[in-house]
């Protein structure tokens, strides 16, 4: 098996390679997502919950991913051609390029929505409307508008484009390595400003205390739809990111820097908006419109005696939330052309070209779902909340079972090994356990799960 193909690029840094999986992985699922499936499932009982998705079903996919770009050095799709030639594995690669795409085309749907409040916030209009702005209104008249929100999803998407066309070092691990620090700086100042509100206490408390009853079968799934999708896995995403790894990257422990930082973000996220959402008195399971309607509502409503620190907090918030999207979306785009330039022998620039352009095309049908296409349904949905259900809810899942089962039953034990152990000049202390969770737990667990989704008589 090639360990090595010059020819492709490839990660400087261990940092590099650190912090391009940790963008990756923190995103939009962190900020936006995660507070919004913790206020729907009761708090601290499904932060508990989706901590051991993390740990037990996610982590070991992530490490199986690893395992497969790095032995192979291809994209999603290669990866299984190379590894195992003319057999149906090659569907977990098909299932993850195309989830590639329409993942992309939905998440910078939202990452547009992101772009104008950056932009709001920037200009003071957010802070600056005054008392009496219904700011569901304004966010409902934003995203229903026809041309509106296309135009900031096109921009977010030029900006995507122009990191990936760079390359791997100049473009990924360059802007990866600036924009993560950042990202972080700004997480912890924004912890500080929400936890010194009066009030905050009981946002902690709605984090920190489990209430089991609201546990429900939609939550058990959800956070293991939540823990896939925030972790950036099932999809051969980190099977391509991975596929530049150098031959000295240690997978595990980057797999277990990778989970950590991205649930410190996640519950550190948590920690910015329910503290600041419960000392307004409003309620924490406002759904998607949690960071587009209430929080600007707080950012109105508690500084207006402080405009400086309003400014500062909204324009934050807002910066850290484009950041935290910019990084993950490159990796998508990543999956979708590191396949086109590879598999049909085009250059990078080009195959970025078309990954945007198709992605603009579907990301438009995604945005217009929320105005003028609001009554075209396709399997009852409209076309954000079918790519967002076809991804996490099924390809993520179903990706993720298959790439366990191919790593755990399928591969050459001693490839995985060497893997493992960097062909045996590092010891793996976890191994026996570790080959456990990818062999049994992670299939079977998904597997129940997902069945349960199915055929909701399992639960
Ligand atoms: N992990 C990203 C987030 O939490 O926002 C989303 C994501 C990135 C999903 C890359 C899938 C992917 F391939």
């Amino acid at each position: 098996m090639s360990l090595g193909n010059t020819s492709r690029g490839s990660f400087g840094s261990q940092l590099g390679v650190i912090l391009a999986s940790a963008g990756s992985a923190v995103g939009l699922g962190n900020i936006w997502r995660f507070p919004t499936e913790v206020g729907r499932g009761g708090g601290a009982a499904f932060i508990l919950i989706y901590l051991c998705f993390i740990f037990l079903l996610a982590m070991p996919v992530m490490i199986s991913e690893f395992i497969i770009g790095r032995s192979s050095r291809s994209n999603a799709i290669g990866a299984f051609q190379k590894l195992a030639p003319r057999k149906p594995w090659i569907v977990a690669g098909m299932m993850g390029v195309l989830g590639g795409f329409l993942v992309l085309s939905f998440y910078s749907v939202v990452a547009g929505w992101t772009l104008h409040y950056t932009v709001s916030s920037a200009l003071g209009q957010l802070q600056g409307q005054g008392k009496g702005v219904d700011f569901g209104q304004a966010f409902n008249l934003f995203v229903s508008n026809p041309w509106q929100p296309i135009v900031y999803l096109a921009v977010f998407l030029l900006l995507t484009h122009l990191v990936v066309a760079r390359g791997i070092q100049g473009g990924i691990e360059r802007y990866s390595k600036l924009m993560m620090p950042m990202l972080l700086i700004i997480i912890v100042i924004l912890v500080g400003f929400s936890l010194t509100m009066s009030g905050a206490a009981d946002g902690v408390r709605f984090l920190l205390q489990p209430d089991l009853s609201e546990v429900t079968p939609e939550v058990v799934l959800g956070a293991m739809g939540q823990a896939f999708f925030s972790l950036s896995v099932g999809l051969g995403c980190l099977v391509t990111y991975s596929s530049y790894f150098s031959k000295e990257t240690r997978l595990v422990k980057s797999a277990m820097n990778v989970c950590i930082i991205d649930t410190m973000v996640a519950v550190l996220s948590g920690f910015i908006i329910f503290p600041t959402v419960f000392s307004v008195g409003i309620a924490p399971d406002a759904g998607p419109g949690l960071v587009f309607i209430t929080l600007p509502n707080v950012f109105l409503l508690t500084f207006s005696e402080m405009p400086i620190v309003g400014y500062i907090f909204a324009l934050l918030f807002y910066v850290l939330l484009l950041l935290a999207a910019l990084t993950s979306s490159i990796s998508m785009h990543e999956i979708c052309t590191a396949f086109i330039s590879e598999h049909f022998s085009k250059s990078r620039r080009s195959s970025a070209v078309i990954v945007t352009i198709i992605c603009l095309v579907l990301g438009s049908f995604c945005s217009l779902s929320f105005g003028p296409w609001k009554d075209v349904t396709v399997f009852g949905k409209g076309f954000f909340d079918l790519f967002d259900f076809t991804v996490t809810k099924f390809l993520m899942p179903l990706g993720g079972l298959l790439i366990t089962l191919f790593v755990g039953w399928y591969l050459d034990r001693k490839l995985v090994e060497q893997q493992l152990t960097n062909d045996g000049s590092i010891p793996v202390r976890t191994m026996k356990p570790l080959l456990f969770l990818i062999r049994w737990v992670a299939p079977i667990g998904i597997l129940v799960i997902f069945l349960n989704e199915l055929f909701p008589i399992f639960m």
